[in-house]
C-alpha cells in the first residue's frame, strides 16, 4: 500500500479506537481566532493532534491543535480546532493530512473558515465572506503520485465550493439578518503579509480577500469527493496604497476574527441543521 495512504489509515484507526462506533459526517476547520465557533459543538471526545499518529503539532498563533468529535445541531461532526499552514515549513502533504483522515473517517461535507485581508473596497473589517471561488498562489497539494484510494489524478475544480451549500448559507444569513459578502479568496503562501503592490495585483486578477490557508485543504477535500463550504472573516483591510502601515498586524487579525466568530457560529449551526 502507498506509504502515505497507510499513515492516513493508521491515524484514522487510532481515532476510531478513541471515538468508538461513531461516524462524523461533517468536518469543520476553524481558522485563526475562530475557536469560539467550537462552542456550538457538544464535544464527546477531544484528541490533541500530538496524540494522533503522524500528526504534526501546530505552531501558528491562535491555533490550538485539537480534533473535537461530537454533535452540532444533532449531527455527528468532527472539528479541527487549529490547522496547519504551509508557512510553518510543513509539506503540503502534512498540511492536508487531517483532511484525508476526515475523509477516511467518513466525512462527506467540509466547512472551512479562515481570517483574511479584505482587498475589495466594499468590504469592512469584521465582514463574513462566503468563498465562491479561489485563486491559488501555493504549490498544489496533489503534486506527486496520485493517491488512488481517495480520488482521480485530474480533478474538476469548476465547482470547488458547493453551489447548493452556498445558496443554503445565503438563505440562512438572510433569515438570521447576518450580513455576508461573497467573493474570491486568494491564497498567498505567507508568512509575510502582502506588499501593497501584491495586494493591488491580487485585486486586479479578481480576488476579494487574501489569506494564507484553506486552498490546500479545499483541493484535497475535492480530491476525496468531499463537498466544501468556505467562509472567511475579513479581519483587516489590505493595504493597497501604503496608506496605513499598521493594518496587517497579527493581534488585530485575531481580535477581528473573535468579534465575527459569534456570527459565524450562528451561520454554521443553522447550516449544519439544514444539511
Ligand atoms: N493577508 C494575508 N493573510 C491574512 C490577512 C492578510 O491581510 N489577514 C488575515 N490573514
Amino acid at each position: 500500500m502507498d506509504k502515505r495512504v497507510k499513515q492516513i489509515y493508521e491515524a484514522a484507526d487510532y481515532i476510531r479506537e478513541r471515538i468508538g462506533d461513531w461516524k462524523p459526517e461533517i468536518g469543520l476547520v476553524l481558522g485563526s481566532g475562530l475557536g469560539k465557533v467550537a462552542a456550538a459543538v457538544e464535544a464527546e471526545t477531544t484528541i490533541p493532534y500530538a496524540e494522533i499518529p503522524h500528526f504534526v503539532p501546530p505552531t501558528a498563533p491562535g491555533h490550538a491543535g485539537n480534533f473535537i468529535f461530537g454533535t452540532c445541531s444533532g449531527k455527528p461532526v468532527c472539528v479541527m480546532l487549529g490547522r496547519y499552514h504551509y508557512y510553518e515549513g510543513l509539506t503540503m502533504e502534512q498540511v492536508t493530512f487531517p483532511i484525508r483522515v476526515m475523509a477516511a473517517l467518513g466525512v462527506r461535507i467540509l466547512l472551512v473558515s479562515n481570517a483574511s485581508g479584505g482587498l475589495n473596497r466594499n468590504y469592512t473589517m469584521g465582514d463574513l465572506m462566503i468563498i465562491r471561488d479561489h485563486i491559488s498562489r501555493m504549490p498544489n497539494p496533489l503534486i506527486g503520485p496520485n493517491m488512488d484510494a481517495f480520488g482521480e489524478r485530474f480533478i474538476d475544480m469548476t465547482e470547488a465550493y458547493d453551489q447548493a451549500l452556498i445558496q443554503l448559507a445565503e438563505h440562512i444569513a438572510d433569515r438570521e439578518a447576518i450580513k455576508v459578502q461573497k467573493g474570491v479568496y486568494v491564497a498567498n503562501p505567507g508568512p509575510s503579509f502582502e506588499t501593497p503592490a501584491e495586494s493591488r495585483f491580487y485585486l486586479t486578477i479578481g480576488a476579494d480577500a487574501v489569506g494564507m490557508s484553506t486552498v490546500p485543504e479545499v483541493i484535497v477535500a475535492r480530491h476525496c469527493g468531499i463537498r466544501v463550504f468556505g467562509i472567511s472573516v475579513i479581519s483587516n483591510l489590505s493595504n493597497l496604497e501604503n496608506e496605513n502601515p499598521v493594518s496587517n498586524v497579527g493581534d488585530e487579525v485575531l481580535l477581528a476574527a473573535d468579534a465575527a466568530a459569534d456570527r459565524m457560529r450562528i451561520l454554521f449551526t443553522h447550516l449544519i441543521a439544514a444539511i
